[in-house]
Protein backbone atom coordinates (compact mmCIF):
# COMPACT_ATOMS: atom_id res chain seq x y z
CA UNK A 1 0.00 0.00 0.00
CA UNK A 2 0.99 3.35 -1.35
CA UNK A 3 -0.17 6.93 0.20
CA UNK A 4 0.86 10.03 -1.36
CA UNK A 5 -0.10 12.84 0.28
CA UNK A 6 -0.59 16.71 -0.87
CA UNK A 7 -0.98 19.92 1.19
CA UNK A 8 -3.99 21.24 -1.20
CA UNK A 9 -5.27 20.36 -4.63
CA UNK A 10 -8.60 20.71 -6.42
CA UNK A 11 -10.54 17.18 -5.33
CA UNK A 12 -8.31 13.87 -4.88
CA UNK A 13 -10.87 11.89 -6.76
CA UNK A 14 -10.29 14.50 -9.63
CA UNK A 15 -6.62 13.75 -9.50
CA UNK A 16 -7.09 10.13 -9.72
CA UNK A 17 -9.11 9.85 -12.86
CA UNK A 18 -7.19 13.13 -14.20
CA UNK A 19 -3.48 11.05 -13.68
CA UNK A 20 -5.14 7.57 -13.89
CA UNK A 21 -2.51 6.44 -16.18
CA UNK A 22 0.79 7.10 -14.10
CA UNK A 23 -1.01 5.85 -10.58
CA UNK A 24 -0.41 2.41 -9.15
CA UNK A 25 -2.89 0.69 -8.18
CA UNK A 26 -4.04 0.18 -4.67
CA UNK A 27 -2.20 3.91 -4.33
CA UNK A 28 -4.25 6.46 -1.41
CA UNK A 29 -3.85 9.99 -2.65
CA UNK A 30 -4.46 12.36 0.71
CA UNK A 31 -4.66 15.58 1.20
CA UNK A 32 -5.32 18.46 3.96
CA UNK A 33 -7.46 20.59 1.69
CA UNK A 34 -9.40 20.41 -1.31
CA UNK A 35 -10.88 23.48 -3.30
CA UNK A 36 -13.37 21.49 -5.05
CA UNK A 37 -14.32 18.32 -3.24
CA UNK A 38 -17.68 16.72 -4.79
CA UNK A 39 -19.88 14.09 -3.75
CA UNK A 40 -23.14 12.65 -4.88
CA UNK A 41 -25.56 14.25 -7.35
CA UNK A 42 -22.65 17.00 -7.81
CA UNK A 43 -23.13 18.09 -4.37
CA UNK A 44 -19.96 20.24 -3.06
CA UNK A 45 -18.09 18.42 0.10
CA UNK A 46 -17.00 20.84 1.97
CA UNK A 47 -13.56 21.01 3.80
CA UNK A 48 -13.40 21.25 7.03
CA UNK A 49 -10.21 22.00 7.41
CA UNK A 50 -6.86 19.74 7.87
CA UNK A 51 -7.31 17.80 10.84
CA UNK A 52 -10.20 15.94 8.22
CA UNK A 53 -9.81 12.99 5.86
CA UNK A 54 -9.93 13.61 1.80
CA UNK A 55 -8.62 10.34 0.51
CA UNK A 56 -9.26 8.61 -2.56
CA UNK A 57 -7.92 4.82 -3.45
CA UNK A 58 -7.05 4.26 -7.13
CA UNK A 59 -7.86 0.77 -7.93
CA UNK A 60 -7.41 -1.02 -11.05
CA UNK A 61 -8.88 -4.82 -10.70
CA UNK A 62 -9.28 -5.07 -14.10
CA UNK A 63 -10.20 -3.20 -17.32
CA UNK A 64 -13.25 -5.72 -17.59
CA UNK A 65 -16.32 -3.71 -15.64
CA UNK A 66 -17.20 -6.48 -13.49
CA UNK A 67 -20.88 -5.89 -11.63
CA UNK A 68 -19.08 -5.98 -7.94
CA UNK A 69 -16.96 -2.69 -8.75
CA UNK A 70 -20.77 -1.33 -7.91
CA UNK A 71 -20.29 -2.00 -4.28
CA UNK A 72 -16.88 -1.12 -3.71
CA UNK A 73 -18.84 1.79 -1.83
CA UNK A 74 -20.76 -0.51 0.39
CA UNK A 75 -17.70 -1.93 1.02
CA UNK A 76 -15.96 0.81 2.27
CA UNK A 77 -18.60 1.82 4.64
CA UNK A 78 -18.97 -1.46 6.35
CA UNK A 79 -14.48 -1.50 6.68
CA UNK A 80 -15.24 2.37 7.94
CA UNK A 81 -18.40 1.57 10.39
CA UNK A 82 -15.95 -1.31 11.65
CA UNK A 83 -13.12 1.19 12.65
CA UNK A 84 -15.45 3.34 14.24
CA UNK A 85 -16.43 0.24 16.27
CA UNK A 86 -12.84 0.07 17.82
CA UNK A 87 -13.17 3.62 19.10
CA UNK A 88 -16.83 2.64 21.16
CA UNK A 89 -19.23 4.10 18.37
CA UNK A 90 -22.12 3.19 17.19
CA UNK A 91 -22.01 3.72 13.12
CA UNK A 92 -24.91 2.96 10.78
CA UNK A 93 -25.21 2.98 7.02
CA UNK A 94 -27.56 4.80 5.67
CA UNK A 95 -28.18 3.05 2.23
CA UNK A 96 -26.16 3.12 0.30
CA UNK A 97 -23.07 4.18 1.88
CA UNK A 98 -23.47 7.36 4.21
CA UNK A 99 -21.53 6.71 7.34
CA UNK A 100 -23.79 8.33 10.14
CA UNK A 101 -22.95 8.17 13.84
CA UNK A 102 -25.87 9.70 16.84
CA UNK A 103 -28.03 10.16 12.87
CA UNK A 104 -25.58 12.44 11.71
CA UNK A 105 -23.67 12.50 8.99
CA UNK A 106 -19.76 11.90 9.58
CA UNK A 107 -18.40 10.46 6.18
CA UNK A 108 -19.12 10.86 2.35
CA UNK A 109 -18.22 8.41 -0.09
CA UNK A 110 -18.06 8.79 -4.15
CA UNK A 111 -16.85 6.33 -6.84
CA UNK A 112 -15.93 7.40 -10.35
CA UNK A 113 -14.84 4.97 -13.03
CA UNK A 114 -11.88 6.30 -15.45
CA UNK A 115 -13.52 4.31 -19.04
CA UNK A 116 -11.87 4.20 -22.27
CA UNK A 117 -13.04 2.57 -25.26
CA UNK A 118 -15.19 0.33 -22.92
CA UNK A 119 -12.15 -0.24 -21.02
CA UNK A 120 -12.23 0.11 -17.33
CA UNK A 121 -8.64 2.33 -16.53
CA UNK A 122 -9.63 2.91 -12.87
CA UNK A 123 -11.80 3.49 -9.96
CA UNK A 124 -11.68 6.65 -7.76
CA UNK A 125 -12.79 5.11 -4.62
CA UNK A 126 -13.46 8.74 -1.91
CA UNK A 127 -13.86 9.25 1.25
CA UNK A 128 -14.04 12.29 3.34
CA UNK A 129 -14.24 11.51 7.15
CA UNK A 130 -14.56 14.21 9.53
CA UNK A 131 -12.19 13.44 12.30
CA UNK A 132 -12.27 17.25 13.74
CA UNK A 133 -14.21 19.80 13.50
CA UNK A 134 -16.15 22.47 15.68
CA UNK A 135 -20.52 22.70 16.11
CA UNK A 136 -20.50 26.29 14.33
CA UNK A 137 -18.49 24.44 11.09
CA UNK A 138 -21.03 21.31 10.93
CA UNK A 139 -23.95 23.44 11.67
CA UNK A 140 -23.18 25.74 8.51
CA UNK A 141 -23.71 23.05 6.39
CA UNK A 142 -27.15 22.08 5.17
CA UNK A 143 -27.82 18.77 6.64
CA UNK A 144 -27.24 16.67 10.17
CA UNK A 145 -23.56 16.39 10.47
CA UNK A 146 -21.21 15.37 12.97
CA UNK A 147 -17.07 14.67 13.25
CA UNK A 148 -15.52 11.93 15.48
CA UNK A 149 -14.37 14.71 17.98
CA UNK A 150 -17.74 15.87 18.90
CA UNK A 151 -18.88 12.59 19.38
CA UNK A 152 -15.77 11.92 21.93
CA UNK A 153 -12.99 10.62 20.33
CA UNK A 154 -10.00 11.97 19.78
CA UNK A 155 -7.64 10.26 16.93
CA UNK A 156 -5.14 11.47 14.32
CA UNK A 157 -6.49 11.43 10.91
CA UNK A 158 -2.97 9.26 9.61
CA UNK A 159 -3.71 6.65 12.19
CA UNK A 160 -7.46 6.44 11.07
CA UNK A 161 -6.22 6.57 7.55
CA UNK A 162 -3.38 3.40 7.70
CA UNK A 163 -5.90 1.51 9.47
CA UNK A 164 -9.02 2.26 7.82
CA UNK A 165 -6.41 1.32 4.65
CA UNK A 166 -5.40 -1.88 6.25
CA UNK A 167 -8.73 -3.17 6.96
CA UNK A 168 -9.91 -2.37 3.49
CA UNK A 169 -6.95 -4.21 1.16
CA UNK A 170 -6.67 -6.80 4.06
CA UNK A 171 -10.28 -7.93 2.77
CA UNK A 172 -10.49 -6.27 -0.68
CA UNK A 173 -10.00 -9.62 -2.37
CA UNK A 174 -12.12 -11.57 -1.38
CA UNK A 175 -14.28 -8.78 -1.51
CA UNK A 176 -14.01 -8.90 -5.19
CA UNK A 177 -14.22 -12.95 -5.47
CA UNK A 178 -17.32 -12.82 -3.25
CA UNK A 179 -19.13 -9.61 -4.00
CA UNK A 180 -21.95 -8.18 -1.96
CA UNK A 181 -22.27 -11.38 -0.17
CA UNK A 182 -19.50 -11.12 1.67
CA UNK A 183 -20.43 -8.03 3.45
CA UNK A 184 -24.05 -8.61 3.39
CA UNK A 185 -24.22 -9.68 7.08
CA UNK A 186 -22.13 -6.79 8.17
CA UNK A 187 -24.30 -4.61 6.24
CA UNK A 188 -27.67 -5.53 7.60
CA UNK A 189 -26.30 -5.03 10.81
CA UNK A 190 -24.98 -1.64 10.66
CA UNK A 191 -27.71 -0.50 8.30
CA UNK A 192 -30.08 2.22 9.81
CA UNK A 193 -33.72 0.44 10.91
CA UNK A 194 -35.78 1.16 7.61
CA UNK A 195 -39.27 1.20 7.16
CA UNK A 196 -41.78 3.16 5.15
CA UNK A 197 -39.59 4.40 2.48
CA UNK A 198 -39.36 7.77 0.26
CA UNK A 199 -36.14 7.77 -2.16
CA UNK A 200 -35.06 10.51 -4.25
CA UNK A 201 -34.16 8.92 -7.66
CA UNK A 202 -33.01 11.74 -9.79
CA UNK A 203 -35.91 13.86 -10.06
CA UNK A 204 -38.64 11.23 -9.34
CA UNK A 205 -39.46 9.83 -5.53
CA UNK A 206 -40.18 6.45 -4.92
CA UNK A 207 -42.83 5.65 -1.64
CA UNK A 208 -42.66 2.19 -0.62
CA UNK A 209 -41.94 -0.24 2.18
CA UNK A 210 -38.40 -1.34 2.41
CA UNK A 211 -38.19 -5.19 1.94
CA UNK A 212 -34.27 -5.47 2.41
CA UNK A 213 -31.33 -5.70 0.69
CA UNK A 214 -30.63 -8.08 -2.60
CA UNK A 215 -27.34 -10.26 -2.50
CA UNK A 216 -26.29 -7.48 -5.20
CA UNK A 217 -26.75 -4.43 -2.91
CA UNK A 218 -29.89 -3.35 -4.14
CA UNK A 219 -32.32 -1.70 -2.02
CA UNK A 220 -35.93 -3.58 -2.72
CA UNK A 221 -38.97 -1.52 -2.13
CA UNK A 222 -42.00 -3.03 -1.51
CA UNK A 223 -44.98 -1.08 -3.43
CA UNK A 224 -48.32 -2.20 -3.33
CA UNK A 225 -48.31 -5.83 -5.33
CA UNK A 226 -44.62 -5.41 -6.39
CA UNK A 227 -41.01 -5.50 -4.94
CA UNK A 228 -39.09 -3.30 -6.72
CA UNK A 229 -35.22 -3.26 -7.31
CA UNK A 230 -33.56 0.04 -6.05
CA UNK A 231 -29.67 0.55 -7.57
CA UNK A 232 -29.16 4.24 -7.15
CA UNK A 233 -30.88 7.57 -5.18
CA UNK A 234 -31.21 8.40 -1.89
CA UNK A 235 -33.27 7.88 1.30
CA UNK A 236 -34.96 11.23 2.31
C1 LIG B 1 -21.11 12.20 -0.62
O1 LIG B 1 -21.48 11.95 0.51
O2 LIG B 1 -21.87 12.80 -1.42
C2 LIG B 1 -19.75 11.75 -1.06
C3 LIG B 1 -18.68 12.69 -0.60
C4 LIG B 1 -17.29 12.24 -1.01
C5 LIG B 1 -16.23 13.23 -0.57
C6 LIG B 1 -14.85 12.72 -0.82
S1 LIG B 1 -13.62 13.74 -0.06
C7 LIG B 1 -12.36 12.92 -0.94
C8 LIG B 1 -12.89 12.68 -2.34
N1 LIG B 1 -12.67 13.82 -3.18
C9 LIG B 1 -13.81 14.38 -3.59
O3 LIG B 1 -13.90 15.40 -4.30
N2 LIG B 1 -14.85 13.71 -3.07
C10 LIG B 1 -14.43 12.60 -2.28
Amino acid sequence: MNIISFKKIDSTNTYVKSNIENIEDKTIISVDAQTQGHGRFGRVWVDLGAENIYMTFCLKPSEKIEPVYANLTQYLSVCLCKEFETFGLNPQIKWPNDVLVSNKKICGILAETVIKRGMLKGIALGIGINVKSSLPAVGAIDRPVTALNLEGVSISKNDLINSLAKRFFDGYEDFLKHGFKAIKSDYEKFSIPLGELNLAIFNKIECGNFAGFDDDGNLLLQKNDSVVKINMGEII
